[in-house]
């Protein structure tokens, strides 16, 4: 059973020329199976450094990360990438699609470098490709497709593993209104329905409809809207 994404007093120090820089100061969240929280604030204000620590991609200099009741914050390198390719779902700002794949052979790869590919994750990756609308562009190439389109790829890509969190960072930010309005409510549907304990970082307000929290954040400090 999945049991959410928890981070407990989290701050993080840069280091930049001597000086100490307070990225996070105190933060705390928690997020359960199905919900869907947003994170919004200014430029600066510690998303990205957040997000990253939430994502087993950056360490906190205190505090602890629980992913599905399991304590991360201590654990290697080496088991922290093995943590984020199986347990969280990554969508990024653009789309980051491998440009020689098409569309089925993008979520083909990630199964991949978990194990061997069967019947069955192929099976289950066309599903996912049909459910976010691009049954009809399985064998198409990241330039054959539209930024949404490949939005879409992305949010399936980041399922093909069924992990227990999805982390976006600025999902929409290369989408029109439409596109993006898409985009986000099909990951919510898919947060909704699959269960994941799921975070977005977002500077569209407009998006926050399809979110359950909002969170702000402004110098380092988190808190709820
Ligand atoms: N690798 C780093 N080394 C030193 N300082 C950093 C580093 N990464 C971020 N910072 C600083 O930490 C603070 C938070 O940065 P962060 O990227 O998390 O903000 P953000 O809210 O994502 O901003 P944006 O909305 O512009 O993406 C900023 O003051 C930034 O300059
Ligand atoms: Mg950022």
């Amino acid at each position: 059973m999945n049991k959410g994404l928890e981070l407990s007093n989290i701050t993080k120090y840069y280091t930049e020329g001597g000086n100490r820089i307070t990225a996070l100061d105190h933060v705390s969240i928690s997020v359960a199976p199905g919900e869907f929280a947003a994170v919004v604030g200014p430029s600066g204000s510690g998303k990205s450094t957040f997000l990253s620590i939430a994502g087993a991609l950056l360490k906190a200099s205190e505090g602890e990360v629980h992913l599905n009741g399991h304590n991360i914050s201590k654990l290697s390198d080496k088991e922290l990438s093995g943590i984020r390719l199986k347990e969280i779902g990554f969508i990024m700002q653009s789309s980051n699609l491998v440009p020689y794949l098409n569309v089925l052979d993008q979520l083909l790869l990630v199964k991949k470098m978990s194990g061997k590919v069967t019947a069955e994750d192929k099976k289950f990756a066309v599903m996912l490709l049909e459910e976010l609308g691009l049954g009809a562009k399985l064998k198409s190439f990241p330039e054959e497709l539209s930024g949404g389109e490949k939005q879409r790829t992305a949010i399936a890509r980041s399922l093909i593993n069924d992990p227990n969190v999805i982390l976006a960072d600025e999902p929409t930010a290369s989408l029109d209104t439409n596109r993006a309005y898409e985009v986000v409510s099909l990951i919510a549907k898919e947060v909704k329905s699959r269960r994941k304990a799921a975070i977005m970082v977002t500077h569209d307000e407009r998006m926050l409809e399809y979110c359950d929290k909002v969170y702000h954040m402004e110098d380092g400090r988190l808190s709820l809207v």
